[in-house]
């Protein structure tokens, strides 16, 4: 199980937020992994200039952009390297 949070703090969503969120999702059903993957929402996560926040179990990541998601995705969820 993986679990996905993006911070929905207002920075983050004026940086593209929901957007990454959708993106997310979008490959959590294209690829059928609802029951490897718990997505959640965070709130601001302290690091508002370096937005968009993404945490991936322990892993923070910032400045995340939607173009940059298939890549997590591939990596964290389809390859589990953050197991
Ligand atoms: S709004 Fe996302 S870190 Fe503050």
């Amino acid at each position: 199980m993986v679990t996905i949070s993006v911070c929905l703090g207002s920075a983050c969503h004026l940086k593209g937020a929901n957007g990454v969120l959708d993106a997310f999702l979008a490959l959590i059903e294209r690829y059928q992994v609802q029951v490897q993957v718990q997505m959640a929402g965070n709130f601001c996560q302290g690091r508002c200039t370096e937005g968009v926040v993404v945490q991936i179990d322990d892993l923070l990541l910032t400045q995340v952009t939607k173009d940059q998601v298939f890549d997590l995705f591939t990596k964290y969820v389809l390859n589990g390297e953050n197991e």
